[in-house]
């Protein structure tokens, strides 16, 4: 364990550029990217809190004037990414994609103040972060929440970090791809096809994207006439976690912020809304096609992370997560492994992400704290047995994806050095 502690270590160094991450050192994600930082500052945080510091800080030099931090911050721009800094052909100060991603850095702000001393000049960073912090959180709530339902949408799958989750499958369905649509991949030459998405997952994606940039990424334009619009509810459970950490470092430095406390009301109340009492189960809604999405992701139980003030629930929701792949070496498999649309290789689609079952782990611990010790074990046995990578299978946690991968390596400082 020693040793792997030194290689997590080594591996966040080794991937560190000029005052931010890269998620993997090879090719395949040659900028930084908004969760993923959120992610590799926590695990600097345990041998290097300035690190962790600039980490964010570099992320939010990247947010525009209205308040959105991007999902990629295209720092250096010689590189095979697709699509890279022109296709997106955005950003304020530093070129970007002109979208988001889940908005998790509140909380892990807040496991690193929770457990460090910060010095005057570090809590002068801290505090505009902060300020940067609510101004993101408040874009979110006007502009993907136009009528105050309490949850946000996202308008293209790549907000969601899981790209190709099934969960997308029928609202992707209904998005035309462009004609003469022109662009070529990358990452399907660095990592075996078959783990990746497929070509028809890409078209859509450009299509959405290009719609975007036709909007010029205006907000209120783009929420109407997105091709793609969901409230999805493992984001919901994110933003929802994210607003009361966030409400928490307020009160730390006697700051306060009533739209977003109100928020979190609505989005308690509503959020229930996307509970479904025969299937017991969460499901997300396809806002474009007005449809509910039956998709047994393991990022509906996000919902346990964000702590809904239901026992029952919450109950119902930890006895069919016991469930969710138990036969299997290892959990948990991002779908439901006897659902039709699994794949035990590609991508969102079955694969196990550390990410997932850090945060159902967190969520476990104030509910159920023998399983959620049971999930911390489980996933550290599975990245000893093979190394940092992007993604592992459930039966033999064979690794895939990237190598290297910062935040399996910065999550697994987390899951052996805290203290829980
Ligand atoms: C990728 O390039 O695969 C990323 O996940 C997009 O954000």
């Amino acid at each position: 364990m020693r040793n792997l502690i030194n290689r997590a270590q080594k591996t966040l160094l080794g991937n560190r550029r000029k005052g931010y991450t890269l998620p993997t050192n090879n090719k395949l994600y040659p900028a930084q990217w908004n969760w993923d930082s959120a992610f590799i500052a926590l695990g600097y945080s345990y041998f290097n809190l300035n690190h962790a510091l600039k980490e964010i800080t570099t992320l939010l030099d990247g947010q525009w004037k209205d308040g959105m931090v991007p999902h990629i911050l295209f720092h250096d721009t010689n590189t095979n990414y697709y699509p890279n800094y022109t296709a997106w052909n955005c950003g304020n100060k530093i070129h970007s994609s002109g979208i988001t991603q889940p908005p998790i850095l509140s909380t892990i702000l807040k496991l690193i103040l929770d457990k460090n001393k910060i010095s005057n000049k570090q809590t002068k960073e801290v505090k505009k972060i902060v300020k940067k912090i609510i101004r993101f959180h408040e874009w979110f709530i006007k502009f993907r929440d136009p009528k105050k339902t309490g949850l946000v949408s996202i308008l293209h799958p790549w907000e969601s970090g899981y790209d190709n989750s099934p969960i997308w499958d029928e609202p992707m369905e209904k998005v035309t791809i462009e004609k003469n649509l022109k662009y070529k991949r990358a990452d399907n030459k660095l990592v075996n096809p078959d783990h990746r998405p497929l070509n028809i997952d890409y078209d859509r994606y450009v299509s959405i994207k290009n719609n975007l940039r036709k909007k010029k990424y205006n907000p209120k334009k783009i929420f109407k006439s997105s091709l793609f619009n969901v409230v999805d509810v493992g984001f919901n459970s994110l933003f929802l976690k994210a607003n009361k950490d966030l409400i928490q470092i307020l009160n730390k430095f006697n700051l306060k912020s009533s739209k977003i406390s109100n928020y979190i009301k609505i989005t308690e109340k509503n959020i229930l809304k996307l509970y479904d009492k025969k299937k017991e189960a969460f499901y997300s809604k396809d806002i474009r096609n007005k449809k509910k999405i039956y998709v047994p992701s393991i990022t509906n139980y996000f919902i346990l992370f964000a702590d809904l003030n239901n026992d029952l629930i919450n109950k119902k929701l930890i006895k069919s997560l016991k469930n969710h792949n138990k036969n299997d070496k290892y959990f948990f498999s991002s779908i439901k492994p006897n659902h039709k649309s699994f794949e035990e290789k590609r991508y969102w689609r079955g694969p196990i992400w550390v990410n997932c079952n850090w945060f159902i782990y967190k969520g476990l611990m104030n509910k159920d704290n023998s399983f959620s010790k049971k999930i911390k074990r489980k996933t550290i046995q599975m990245i000893e047995a093979n190394g940092f990578h992007e993604y592992y299978t459930r039966k033999s946690a064979k690794p895939m994806g990237a190598k290297n991968f910062s935040w399996s390596a910065a999550l697994y400082l987390d899951l052996v050095l805290n203290k829980n």
